[in-house]
């Protein structure tokens, strides 16, 4: 499929979600999803004292500067879109308020993340016992999380959602970071 052959333009998960790929919202969330996941092997290697060079810095740019708006995304504009467009049968209730309380949860989280990750920046040093088991809660709160998006949440966003409200999504997305995103031609099947 695209989403694989298209990797390399879209500059892999090392780096920000490329801006380029906004005119395919749900596209643009998937590899979010990459991206925070390999943000949590890097968390995972800090906490284990394996972190390669910049890897706290890099980790700190991405809970300051993009999982903010991508939280956003999905609380302003995707769970809202799903609730709307739904079946009864898809039960998107359960898992948008389990959703919608992870999140309340890393909001809770990562400013004690960043204090704690800011300070190893700032001494060069490694996290003491503590500090490790703080970073390690905070990813396995993070991987469950991105299971069940990736689970449920795109899946059903890919199946329900209409090309008004992709054009809509992808403007929204846009608008958050500051970018008109191209208008992209959509051919997706709806009933
Ligand atoms: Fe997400
Ligand atoms: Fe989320």
């Amino acid at each position: 499929m695209g989403i694989d052959k298209n990797r390399a333009v879209r500059g892999g998960c090392s780096e920000p979600t490329s801006l380029a790929i906004l005119a395919q919202p749900l596209e643009f969330i998937h590899d979010d999803h990459l991206r925070e996941r390999h943000i949590c092997a890097m968390i995972d290697e800090i906490a284990q004292h394996h972190m390669k060079e910049g890897a706290v810095r890099a980790v700190l740019n991405f809970l300051t500067n993009e999982l903010p708006l991508h939280l956003q995304d999905e609380e302003e504009d995707i769970f809202p879109l799903l609730m709307r467009r739904c079946e009864p049968e898809d039960e998107i209730e359960l898992a948008i308020s389990k959703l919608t309380v992870d999140h309340a949860h890393a909001g809770a989280d990562i400013p004690k993340i960043v204090e704690i990750l800011e300070k190893l920046d700032a001494e060069g040093a490694k996290p003491n016992e503590t500090e490790s088991s703080v970073l390690t809660h905070f990813i396995a709160h993070s991987r469950r999380h991105l299971i069940l998006e990736n689970a449920v949440i795109l899946p059903l966003a890919r199946a329900r959602l209409t090309d008004a409200d992709l054009n809509n999504l992808s403007i929204r997305m846009g608008q958050r970071r500051s970018v008109k995103p191209p208008q992209e031609k959509r051919h997706e099947e709806h009933d």
